[in-house]
């Protein structure tokens, strides 16, 4: 009689959970083979969700550490075999509904009711956040990663929509450039310093260019919503295109309770056209919650604050849409190293100004700019 049963090695198995799906891997039925023999070795078999997945080596490390404290076990044994397609369909199933069923059908998660966007539902915990400005380059991307890095570091779940379908920078500057995983037609997004995102960039090949029209860009975004396994995150960054446009309007439309943050630069011109996009903000019923001004000064050898690009403008739009400027962010070169190599400034130098004001800026919209209203889904009225 082996010191430790198969029932007890499936018992310590059952908290560990796979890494991209975050659920136990005993519930999503991967563990296939569970016993110890009578000269101490764990033979355990675990069906991976997709040949050659990225994480093996992960949950290698978490099955192991899981199972060798048993009593009795001398060595952990681990092989590995693949799911079928309709495993692989019960497992989409389990974790994010049925994109084919009825209202009323299927589980809470996903687009189980037809194709509807769960950040949508009355019920959903997420915040999205869309970060926008009215032109380009102020730093939008820059400012939503790092802000997403933050968040995560302060213990919430973020995941990052790039709806800048034609010029889309998030998973470089994020350091997310692996292909998301197909299991069964759900994508689950690459996730990188405890962020998950998805881009079009994950879908056309390097140096191509998207030459879509309104229907097509509305369908990608509709897709990154309803099709990816988000799995509820406390929020979902939307880096968004310069300008307004078709794409702000499609994502008023799939996130009614999305909160506007507005990047502008200090200069008085481009505080104007900051303004432009909280403009189509209030014209499709979003509600602007902040202004961040970026590029606000460069601090010199000599200690000196250098106001390359003027100042005040952050300060006077925050006041003309009466929000709070979040933060003013200077220009370091530091910050546009940590977007070119992956590495967001935020987690390459979590001491330097720029970190800590990310940091700042992360608590106060999870903390002081959260809804006191409570969607409590028994009320929902249907
Ligand atoms: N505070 C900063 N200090 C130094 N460089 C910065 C800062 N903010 C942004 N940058 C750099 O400026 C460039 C533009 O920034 P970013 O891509 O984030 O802007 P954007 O508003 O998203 O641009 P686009 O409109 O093209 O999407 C990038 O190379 C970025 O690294
Ligand atoms: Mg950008």
């Amino acid at each position: 009689m082996p010191a430790t049963t198969n029932e007890q090695i499936i018992e310590a198995l059952r908290p560990v959970e796979d890494p991209e799906l975050r659920r136990s891997i005993v519930d999503l039925g991967m563990v296939r083979r569970a016993a110890l023999s009578d000269d101490g070795v764990v033979d355990v078999l675990i069906a991976l969700t997709v040949a050659g997945c990225p994480l093996r080596n992960e949950i290698t490390s978490r099955v192991t550490a899981a199972v060798a404290p048993l009593p009795g076990v001398k060595r952990v044994a681990l092989d590995f075999t693949v799911m079928t397609d309709q495993e692989r369909e019960a497992v989409r199933m389990m974790v994010h509904g049925n994109p084919g069923a009825t209202a009323g059908q299927g589980q809470a998660h996903g687009h189980a009711e037809g194709r509807t966007v769960p950040f949508a539902e009355p019920g959903s915990k997420t915040r999205p956040l869309l970060i926008s400005s009215g032109k380009g380059g102020v730093g939008k991307s820059s400012v939503t990663v790092n802000i997403a890095v933050a968040l995560a570091e302060q213990g919430y779940s973020v995941g990052i929509v790039d709806a800048d379908i034609y010029g889309f920078s998030v998973p470089r500057m994020l350091g997310a450039e692996v292909d998301p995983v197909v299991i069964d037609g759900m994508l689950v997004p690459p996730e990188s310093h405890g962020v998950r995102c998805i881009s079009i960039g994950y879908f056309v090949p390097e140096g191509q260019a998207v030459i879509w029209r309104g229907p097509m860009l509305h369908k990608a975004l509709e897709q990154f919503l309803t099709d990816v396994y988000w799995d509820e995150p406390d929020f979902l960054l939307v880096d968004m295109p310069p300008g307004t446009g078709d794409i702000a309007l499609s994502l008023s439309q799939y996130l009614p309770r999305a909160e506007v943050y507005v990047v502008t630069t200090p200069q008085p011109a481009a505080q104007k056209v900051a303004a432009l996009s909280a403009a189509m903000a209030a014209k499709v019923n979003l509600t602007v919650k902040g202004v961040i001004e970026n590029m606000s000064w460069f601090t010199g050898d000599d200690g000196k604050h250098y106001e390359i690009f003027g100042s005040g403008g952050g300060q006077e739009l925050a006041d003309q849409l009466g929000v709070p400027l979040l933060g003013q962010l200077p220009l370091v070169s530091e910050l546009r190293e940590g977007g070119d190599d992956g590495i967001p400034i935020t987690v390459a130098d979590p001491d330097s100004e720029s970190a800590k004001l990310f940091h700042e800026i992360a608590r106060r919209i999870a903390v002081d700019l959260k809804s006191k209203k409570v969607f409590n889904p028994a009320l929902k009225i249907s």
